[in-house]
């Protein structure tokens, strides 16, 4: 895979790239169109789910793009009222992308619970190389230690909802020590980009509030994936190599954490 932007490693897997592009809520060509313009721009990783119904258009663009499937980290999610066919929603969702296996699988919110039944289905996905990795997703760490506890593997990743508001050191900390890569969705939905403290640190650097968000995730080694629909957005959203934030920055941006 080439690296466009750094990844975090994952064991048997692709390196993951520390920015990915969202794709919840567009379908039909203006998925499409997204899509072949993030991975015009760079972008190495995409973040699809057989909810949002958008599948067939990511792996089109992926197609079309000229882009070697090889190089690009995909993610899809099982959808938990069908988490008792996770096989054939996985066989449905790799049909839909044109893929022989996903990067990463991962059940998409917990289906009335952690569900190690549903997890050894995961594991088994791996085994067979149809998922690269697999994972869950808006999972507490105690459902993550519950998965682990029950079937001796534990998710490579897990996918919640973060930005600087919801910033909590435990969490970050208690994936750190378990060696799950914890991965934020919703960066933007969660944030004032009208805040002070992003504006100046923003102004310091000559970048927009929204690419110091996404910065302050790479710096805290957080996977990100902002979804945009706009070229310019798309864009901008990945070009955030051309700075970095300093400790205290990093320390004011945490402290916007509502406590
Ligand atoms: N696992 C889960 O349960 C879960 C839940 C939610 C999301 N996700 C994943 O995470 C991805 C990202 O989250 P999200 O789509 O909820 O929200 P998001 O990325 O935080 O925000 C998307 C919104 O921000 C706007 N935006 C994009 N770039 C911007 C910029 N540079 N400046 C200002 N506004 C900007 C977009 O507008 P335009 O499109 O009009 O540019 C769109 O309205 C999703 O697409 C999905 O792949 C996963």
């Amino acid at each position: 895979m080439t690296e466009s932007f750094p990844t975090v490693p994952l064991d048997g897997a692709p390196g993951m790239p520390l920015i990915g592009f969202g794709t919840w809520l567009m379908s039909g060509s203006e998925c499409y169109e997204a899509v072949r313009t993030a991975l015009d721009a760079g972008y190495r990783h995409l973040d699809t789910a057989a909810i949002y119904r958008n599948e067939p258009e990511v792996g089109r663009a992926l197609r079309d793009s000229g882009v070697d499937r090889d190089e690009v980290f995909v993610t899809t999610k099982l959808p938990p009222p069908r988490a008792d066919q996770a096989d054939q929603v996985l066989a449905g969702s790799l049909d839909a992308l044109g893929v022989d296996a996903v990067d990463l699988w991962l059940v998409h919110w917990p289906p009335g619970g952690a569900r190690p039944d549903v997890w050894e289905r995961f594991v088994a996905a791996r085994e067979a190389g149809r998922a690269r990795a697999i994972g869950v997703s808006n999972y507490s760490l105690e459902q993550v230690d519950e998965l682990t506890g029950a079937t001796g593997v534990t998710p490579q990743v897990n996918q919640v909802s973060w930005a600087p508001p919801l910033y909590d050191p435990a969490v970050e900390a208690g994936h750190r020590d378990r060696g799950v890569v914890l991965e934020g969705y919703s960066p933007f939905k969660n944030t004032d980009l009208g805040d002070p403290v992003l504006r100046e640190v923003a102004d310091a650097h000559g970048v927009t509030p929204a690419q110091v968000v996404l910065r302050w995730h790479v710096e805290h080694g957080v996977v990100v994936i902002p979804k945009s629909a706009t070229p310019e957005r798309i864009r901008a959203n990945l070009a955030i190599d051309g700075f970095s934030l300093s400790d205290d920055e990093v320390a004011r941006i945490d402290g916007l954490a509502e406590v």
